[in-house]
């Protein structure tokens, strides 16, 4: 038997990509287990090591195979990340009730969906000619693991910001492949769409438990770092059936909708900011 803990820190030490996806060949302990250790950021070898910022193909190019494989590029680039995340995020789960073992598996269970993500896409660029490594992959959504204080503040950044927009990612991106012929790219990112319903309600079910007499909407802004806005739960379109498949209720639904976010303009039609990553849409 090996330890989650012990497995979530080879995922981050491992440097290859095929140690970022390895699968234990073991059943897995999910108590408590101490681990002795300092992550500033993940270990990653000189082929897939963060570095710059990928161009995300505007939409009229995605016609084209080769801006196609780039756009799948980008999209492993985040499932790699997710995989990494939710490993740390794992170690980071000191107390040994009962929850978080019941946590840490839930958690383990998404990690492998990201792998099976990870793997879906690697192996459809590379039929499209390209390797997971070719364009530069950047390192945002590692940054965001300062904030993974509590499990809390884990999913409201994770499930309800980051994995929300996906929703809304993954399913127009789906379509658009599909409008351009390409059936096969199209079907991955369909799994990825119902898969990351899944993920969201896993994070929906855990506020709903810590939210009391709050709304959920007003919990998970108050969860919300400031640096990161809700602007960043949406993505190029707005998917109500997934949000409520998630369990998302819909006063919540309904305020995401209509939020602008007042300080910056990571609005829908340009995701593009200075420092991290960019969905552009024209
Ligand atoms: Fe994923
Ligand atoms: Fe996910």
């Amino acid at each position: 038997m090996i330890n989650i803990n012990e497995f979530a820190l080879e995922i981050l030490k491992g440097t290859s990509l095929s140690q970022k996806l390895l699968r234990p060949d073991q059943d897995l302990d999910f108590s408590a287990k101490d681990l002795f250790f300092t992550i500033n950021k993940p270990a990653r070898s000189e082929k897939i090591k963060f570095g710059g910022q990928a161009k995300f193909p505007h939409q009229s190019a995605l016609r084209l195979s080769s801006e196609r494989a780039r756009a799948i590029h980008f999209f492993a680039n985040h499932e790699l990340l997710a995989i990494e995340m939710m490993a740390y995020f794992i170690l980071t789960l000191k107390e040994s009730t009962l929850d978080n073992q019941i946590l840490r598996r839930r958690v383990y269970e998404t990690l492998r969906d990201e792998q099976k993500h990870l793997e879906l896409y690697v192996s459809r660029i590379n039929s499209l000619g390209v390797e997971f490594g070719d364009f530069p992959l950047n390192d945002f959504l590692w940054r965001q693991t300062v904030f993974f204080t509590d499990p809390q503040k884990y999913f409201a950044i994770m499930a309800l910001t980051f994995e929300c927009a996906n929703l809304d990612f993954s399913k127009y991106y789906s379509e658009l492949f599909l409008n351009y012929g390409d059936q096969e790219s199209s079907k991955i990112l369909e799994i990825v769409y119902n898969d990351e319903i899944a993920h969201v309600a896993l994070g929906v079910s855990y506020l709903e438990k810590g939210r009391n007499n709050l709304a959920l909407w007003d919990y998970y802004r108050q969860l919300l770092p400031d640096r990161l806005g809700p602007a960043r739960s949406k993505g190029n379109q707005f998917d109500e059936y997934a949000r409520s498949k998630a369990g998302l209720d819909k006063q919540f639904i309904e305020t995401q909708k209509l939020f602008v976010d007042p300080y910056k303009t990571i609005n829908r039609k340009s995701w593009k900011t200075k420092d991290d990553d960019i969905y552009s849409k024209s």
